[in-house]
């Protein structure tokens, strides 16, 4: 299998390199993920909203799977700057399926919880309304619909809070804050599913490999606030700072973000892909982190 991926510096992005590294180049035929080649450009060799760019690199590589990683994902950012965000993550997106069809390569496109206004008080399935309320996620679900309608059999990925190494991520900071302070404060009441992107990176390419196609929730399992979180990273990491719970209010940002984003597993479940629950998860994250 030849992978191309946009993104590849990213959180997520340098997770997927790391599963695929290893693998020969340019292996031609049905291949196992052990024999899959993987092309993977940095973002100055292929900006996404760089048209003709993106077309040469799907064109030399023609891929049977591009992920597309890359977006511009500063949430807060992307409400001072609506024209970038949609830029990226909208046209530049449809940059790359305009090319996946020319070319016939497959595409998984990574999306976002932020699609949802946050308002359920179950987990979204993937049949349910998107109401985004900031620009980032109108960006991407303006992606999603615009995609789909290019190709029709896209694989459309939405995860939610990733953490991981290589790049910021909420568990190294809640490291680092409470080791020098004897109290922090974090937010109890958004809830959602921390997902770790080693994880994350694995099941996509299983999505992959089975040729999934539609609309797919993948997070670790369970869910908890921001504040739950912590007191986890906290717990496992021998620390004994007080954390505190406050409310959202208490720590206004620009970008509104959803109280309630846990995605069901159905849809991932149904291709026999089953993550860990957030909680080995993050036991994993740190003890590599330690050792
Ligand atoms: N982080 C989360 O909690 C979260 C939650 C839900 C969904 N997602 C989605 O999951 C995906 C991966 O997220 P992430 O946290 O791994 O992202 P990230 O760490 O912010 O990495 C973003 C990647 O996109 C590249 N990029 C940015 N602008 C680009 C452009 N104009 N052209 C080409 N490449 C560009 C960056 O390259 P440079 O390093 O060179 O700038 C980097 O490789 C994204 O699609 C994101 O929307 C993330």
């Amino acid at each position: 299998m030849r992978y191309l991926l946009f993104g590849a510096s990213g959180l997520l992005g340098q997770q997927i390199v790391d599963k695929l590294s290893g693998c020969k180049r340019d292996v031609s035929g049905a291949a196992p993920l052990a024999e899959a080649s993987l092309t993977a450009p940095a973002s100055k060799d292929a900006d996404l909203r760089d048209h003709a760019g993106v077309r040469a690199v799907i064109c030399d590589a023609k891929p049977d799977w591009i992920i597309l990683s890359a977006a511009y994902t500063d949430v807060d950012g992307c409400e001072s700057n609506r024209e970038l965000a949609f830029a990226v993550n909208c046209e530049g997106a449809l940059n790359v399926a305009h090319a996946a069809r020319e070319f016939g390569s497959r595409l998984l496109f990574m999306s976002t919880d932020y699609v949802f206004d946050g308002s359920k008080r179950s987990p979204y399935e993937v049949t349910d309304p998107k109401n985004p309320t900031g620009v980032y996620g109108e960006s991407k679900a303006c992606a999603e619909e615009q995609i789909a309608k290019v190709l029709p059999n896209v694989c459309i990925a939405r995860t939610s809070w990733l953490f991981g190494p290589g790049g910021k991520s909420f568990p190294a900071t809640i490291v680092k804050l409470a080791a020098s302070r004897p109290e922090i404060a974090v937010v109890n009441d958004q809830r959602g599913s921390p997902t770790f992107t080693v994880d994350l990176a694995g099941a996509l390419l299983q999505l992959c490999q089975a040729s999934a196609h539609g609309i797919i929730h993948v997070t670790n399992e369970g869910n908890c606030t921001w504040f739950d979180f912590a007191v986890e990273i906290v717990r496992l990491s021998g620390l004994d700072t007080a954390v505190r719970p406050v409310t959202t209010a208490e720590f206004p940002r620009p970008a509104k973000r959803p109280a309630y984003s846990v995605l069901s597993p159905q849809s991932l479940n149904s291709y026999n892909v089953h993550l860990p629950s957030w909680q080995d998860a993050i036991r994993r994250y740190l003890a590599q982190k330690i050792s």
